[in-house]
C-alpha cells in the first residue's frame, strides 16, 4: 500500500438467515473464502432445527443457531428473539438466504436498509412459493432471480439486480430451479461485495448503485 491508498476497510461484519439447503449460504462462504466479497459471516441463522444450511455454517468455523419458530405462540414474538438474536453479533447487514418467514414490520424497520432479499423470480412477476412451476404453467420465455432490500410486504422492495435465465420447452421446474439457482449462486456474493464496498445503499425507498439512484433495477448478464 503506498502512502496515498486509504487504508483497508475492516470486512463488513454479516449474520445470514437461512431455512433451507443453504447453496446460497455456501456461494457466499466461498466467494468470502476466495477473497471476492470484503465480508464476514458472524453468524448463520436458521428457523428450522433440521436445515442443512446449519451444517455447512459449522463445518466452516461458523456459529450456526436455531430460532424455531413453532416455538414462539406469534410472528411479533419470533421476530422479536431474532432480532434479539442478530443483533448479538452487530452486523452492519443481514441477508436472507432462502428465508421463507414473512417478517413484521417492526422487524423489517429495525434493518431499514441494511436487509437483502433474493427470491426466484423477475419480481414483481411470481412472489410468493413455488415460482419455477408457476412460471412455466404461465409460459413466460425468461425466468430469473431478484436481490432486494426488504420492505414490510412478501418479496418486495426495491430491487437492486435481476439475473435472468431463457426458459426452454423441454424444462421442468427441477431444471429451470437448478437454472435460476447457478445464477443465483453468482449473483449474490456480487451484491454484497457491492454493499461491503459501499457502493450500494437505500436512502428513502431508492437504491442508490455508485451514487446514483436506479430507475430499474441492474440486469446481470451470465458471461461465464
Ligand atoms: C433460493 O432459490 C431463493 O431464491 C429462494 O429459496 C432458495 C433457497 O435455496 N428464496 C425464496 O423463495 C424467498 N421467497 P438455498 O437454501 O439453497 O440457498
Amino acid at each position: 500500500m503506498s502512502e496515498h491508498d486509504s487504508p483497508a476497510r475492516p470486512p463488513l461484519p454479516i449474520v445470514v438467515l437461512i431455512s433451507g439447503q443453504g447453496t446460497n449460504l455456501q456461494a457466499i462462504m466461498d466467494a468470502i473464502d476466495a477473497g471476492e466479497v470484503p465480508a464476514e459471516i458472524r453468524a448463520v441463522i436458521s428457523n428450522r432445527p433440521d436445515a442443512y444450511g446449519l451444517e455447512r455454517a459449522r463445518r466452516a468455523g461458523i456459529p450456526a443457531e436455531v430460532i424455531d419458530h413453532r416455538r414462539y405462540p406469534d410472528r411479533a414474538r419470533f421476530d422479536a428473539a431474532l432480532e434479539d438474536r442478530i443483533d448479538r453479533y452487530h452486523p452492519e447487514l443481514v441477508v436472507l438466504a432462502g428465508f421463507m418467514r414473512i417478517l413484521t414490520p417492526a422487524f423489517v424497520a429495525h434493518y431499514a436498509g441494511r436487509l437483502l432479499n433474493i427470491h426466484p423470480s423477475l419480481l414483481p412477476a411470481f412472489t410468493g412459493l413455488d415460482t419455477h412451476r408457476r412460471a412455466l404453467e404461465a409460459g413466460v420465455r425468461e425466468h430469473g432471480t431478484s436481490i432486494h432490500f426488504v420492505t414490510a410486504e412478501l418479496d418486495s422492495g426495491p430491487v437492486i439486480v435481476q439475473g435472468r435465465v431463457a426458459v426452454s420447452p423441454d424444462d421442468t421446474p427441477q431444471t429451470l430451479a437448478a437454472k435460476v439457482q447457478a445464477v443465483e449462486h453468482r449473483l449474490y456474493p456480487l451484491v454484497i461485495r457491492w454493499f461491503a464496498e459501499g457502493r450500494l445503499r437505500l436512502k428513502d425507498g431508492v437504491v442508490y448503485f455508485d451514487g446514483r439512484p436506479l430507475e430499474k433495477p441492474l440486469i446481470y448478464e451470465d458471461k461465464r
